[in-house]
């Protein structure tokens, strides 16, 4: 038992719910797990704007317990399996969740083939949509209880969807750096703990490679726990924590430039000591850093890169008079190592 146990005294319905969640991208990674997706380090994150899920869910009281999803209009027989599993993992948290037929349908608002992690604003939109039945079905109607208890069940999903659930920089994991931090749901990172510079950034994903990735992060999360590495990077991630503290509060862009690079090296740098090793990047990843390194040295100018656990690099930079600049070499110097032109372009959301 704990905080979200569900309530025994409940009343189902037939209902349809309509929810929506947007992606988000790490600052500080999270990359390794223990049991019941606890994180083996805190991460931060933004949440997107654009990027998002948007889920409709039909429930169908009293009917046998089944599951059937459409993503974009096809039936999707795969992720209605993980999603019945899912519920089933879940039912402690919600007891009426067995009772009864689900139609879910789905749709990202990025292209399905980009490699953005859809699992992140899937399973958030989905949590959320859980919520509504809940707060329906035992009447309740505490929203921010609602929100909390989402992200917990969106970490069940997906460790990193529990941030996708709050708008700002999010964080999740236990940290004596972030007063009520836990390894169970996700919080937002005090606003005013914020320099406002960066509270309005700009996210361009350049798609370098689109389609499966060769080692997914389940596989990925897995190897760090024979990672000869990996407890020196779990303490560096806490050692981050303390000095990006200081960094968002400051307003120090430059020491925010190194942190989030190094973080995003980091995640690919334990992947190629993983044993069997594998490398997610491409040629194009490489190319991409090289430029914006240069672009950096020749211009001063604050345009810095993330990657996900893929080739993707997403291009972070402030919306502020220098951001024309940053965009017109993008599309002259950057985008030409996509694959297909792809360039997904969003802004964090506060
Ligand atoms: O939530 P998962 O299991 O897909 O893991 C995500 C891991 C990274 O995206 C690489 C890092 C992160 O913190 O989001």
């Amino acid at each position: 038992m704990n905080e979200f146990s569900g309530s025994t005294n409940f009343e189902i319905s037939d209902q349809k719910v309509t929810d929506s969640c947007p992606s988000n991208i790490a600052l500080i990674k999270y990359w390794g797990k223990y049991e019941n997706q606890i994180p083996a380090n805190p991460s931060i994150s933004y949440t997107l704007n654009l990027c998002k899920t948007n889920t409709e869910m039909a429930f169908f009281a009293g009917e046998e317990f089944s599951v059937m999803t459409f993503l974009g209009g096809n039936e999707e027989l795969k992720f209605a399996e993980k999603i019945e599993k899912y519920f089933k993992n879940i039912r402690e948290y919600l007891p009426w969740i067995l009772q009864g037929r689900y139609l879910i349908t789905t749709e990202n608002t990025f292209p399905h083939s980009s490699g953005i992690a859809s699992s992140a604003s899937g399973f958030g939109a989905i949590a959320k949509c859980l919520m509504q039945l809940d707060q329906t079905f035992s009447g309740s109607s505490n929203e921010e209880e609602a929100l909390k208890k989402a992200s917990f069940l969106a970490r069940l999903g997906s460790g990193s969807a529990c941030r996708s659930l709050y708008d700002g920089l999010v964080v999740w994991g236990e940290t004596k750096e972030v007063l009520a931090s836990s390894d169970l749901f996700a919080i937002r990172y005090p606003n005013d703990e914020i320099h406002p510079i960066f509270k309005n950034f700009n996210d361009w994903v350049l798609l370098i490679h689109e389609g499966e990735k060769s080692v997914s992060s389940t596989v990925g999360h897995g190897l760090m726990n024979t990672n000869p590495y990996a407890q020196r990077r779990f303490q560096e991630a806490h050692e981050n924590f303390l000095t990006l503290k200081t960094i968002l509060k400051d307003g120090d862009m430059d020491a925010f430039i190194k942190l989030v690079e190094h973080e995003a090296l980091t995640l690919h740098a334990m992947m190629m000591m993983s044993d069997p090793a594998f490398i997610l990047m491409k040629t194009g990843t490489l190319a991409v850093i090289d430029k914006i390194w240069d672009f950096r040295k020749e211009t001063d100018l604050p345009l810095f890169f993330t990657l996900d656990a893929g080739a993707n690099v997403h291009l972070l930079f402030p919306a502020n008079k220098d951001e024309e600049q940053i965009k017109e070499f993008i599309i002259k110097e950057l985008i030409q190592h996509t694959q297909n032109n792809g360039v997904v372009k969003d802004v964090m959301r506060f």
